[in-house]
């Protein structure tokens, strides 16, 4: 077969972002898809069960840092490139137990590099030109702007301000450091905060929809003024799928939504969408349930992405707006409800009571 008719394979592609990353691929494009995920409390396989028994798709259960399991994954299915979606993503939980952060999004990065170069190696030389390692990372890497200040360029420097941050920061460099020493054709995609289908609910969007409709508090980490750039996920893969066609190799490229909120103006935003669509029984609304609890140490005050470079580049430029993709998301989770309720089992409320009783 071909090389460019090769699967791509995904890492932490039952995740959030992955999983919609699998999904829109095999919804629009020939090439098959394997996923390799842990199915850490944050992987779920109905994420991708449209695709069961799709010749495909092919899910394989495994970590990133099992160099055995990955080297033979690579010389069976002979990918033409990898997509590493696979981290530890939620800030609060690198508070509270960092180590996993270290394992997966430094350890794990490093050996799945090691893997990939071993791999490349041995490829014939159009394939090795061919062949692509995209890494997801995250603009928390670049630390906290003021307000006012330029968004952040892909020139900042990395001021990494949470171990989640840190992990990812490292993480970035180690993959530019593949590119340099061993000529790896890698290329690194920065993001701001997404949201959208299938994110997990301990992030903040989901977090507020869910406890909204179940009647709990909707918890506000100190004054809510914390400022972030909110991208749909569609259009995070999208920018994903452009850089892997298009993107120059060993660059970095800033993904963002272009919309900065403030945390209590996307929770206000949320209860009144909610009020329209599914309003409390007492008439009363959402907005009711919001609750200032105590900040989150070291809490970043403003992330904003320019997302220029990406833009000029290679075209790419996100479709939604901040009212269309939040009302999408609000309807996929009221839809949605048996998902929901499956991932806020016996582990999830375990981690309410971890993070949130004490504030
Ligand atoms: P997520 O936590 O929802 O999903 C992560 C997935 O990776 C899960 O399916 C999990 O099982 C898997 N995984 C974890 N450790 C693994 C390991 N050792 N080996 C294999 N699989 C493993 O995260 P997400 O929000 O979908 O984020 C995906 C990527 O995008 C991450 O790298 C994250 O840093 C980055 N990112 C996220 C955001 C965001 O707003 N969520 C923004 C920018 C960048
Ligand atoms: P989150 O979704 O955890 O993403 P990140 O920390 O990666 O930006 O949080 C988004 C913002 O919402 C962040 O400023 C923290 C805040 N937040 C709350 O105020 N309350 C919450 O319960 C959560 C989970 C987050």
């Amino acid at each position: 077969m071909e090389f460019a008719q090769q699967p791509i394979l995904v890492t932490g592609g039952a995740g959030f972002i992955g999983a919609n990353f699998v999904n829109d691929w095999l919804a629009g494009e020939n090439t098959p898809v394997v996923t390799l995920d842990k199915l850490t409390y944050a992987g779920n396989p109905d994420n991708l069960s449209d695709w069961r028994g799709d010749a495909r798709h092919e899910f394989v259960r495994a970590d990133i840092g099992d160099v055995a399991a990955v080297n033979a994954l690579l010389a069976r299915v002979r990918p033409r490139a990898i997509v590493n979606f696979a981290a530890e993503s939620h800030v609060d939980r690198s508070i509270h137990g960092p180590e996993d952060f270290i394992t997966t999004n430094i350890v794990g990065t490093f050996r799945l590099l090691e893997c990939a170069r071993a791999y490349w190696s041995g490829l014939a030389d159009a394939e090795q030109a061919a062949f692509r390692f995209l890494h997801v990372s995250t603009d928390e890497v670049y630390g906290s702007l003021q307000p006012g200040t330029a968004p952040f360029r892909e020139i900042n420097p990395f001021e990494p301000n949470s171990p989640y941050a840190a992990s990812k920061a490292a993480s970035d460099h180690l993959v530019r450091a593949w590119h340099h020493t061993y000529g790896l054709p890698v290329i690194t995609t920065n993001c701001s905060n997404n949201y959208g289908p299938y994110q997990f609910p301990e992030k903040l969007i989901p977090l507020v929809i869910h406890h909204a409709l179940v009647g709990k508090a909707l918890p506000i980490y100190g004054d809510g003024r914390q400022v972030r750039d909110w991208l749909y996920v569609g259009d995070h893969c999208a920018a994903v799928r452009t850089v892997l066609r298009k993107g120059r190799l060993g660059e970095t490229y800033n993904i963002g939504g272009w919309n900065e909120q403030a945390n209590i103006d996307v929770v206000h935003m949320i209860c009144d969408l909610l009020d329209a669509e599914r309003p409390r029984g007492d008439g009363i609304s959402y907005r009711d349930q919001v609750t200032h609890v105590a900040d989150r140490p070291g809490h970043d005050r403003r992330y904003a992405i320019d997302a220029g470079k990406i833009f000029h580049e290679l075209g790419w430029k996100p479709r939604e707006s901040f009212a269309t993709g939040l009302r999408k998301t609000i309807r996929w989770y009221l839809d949605n409800v048996a998902w929901v309720e499956r991932v806020v089992s016996g582990d999830y409320r375990d981690w309410l009571a971890q993070n949130y009783a004490a504030r």
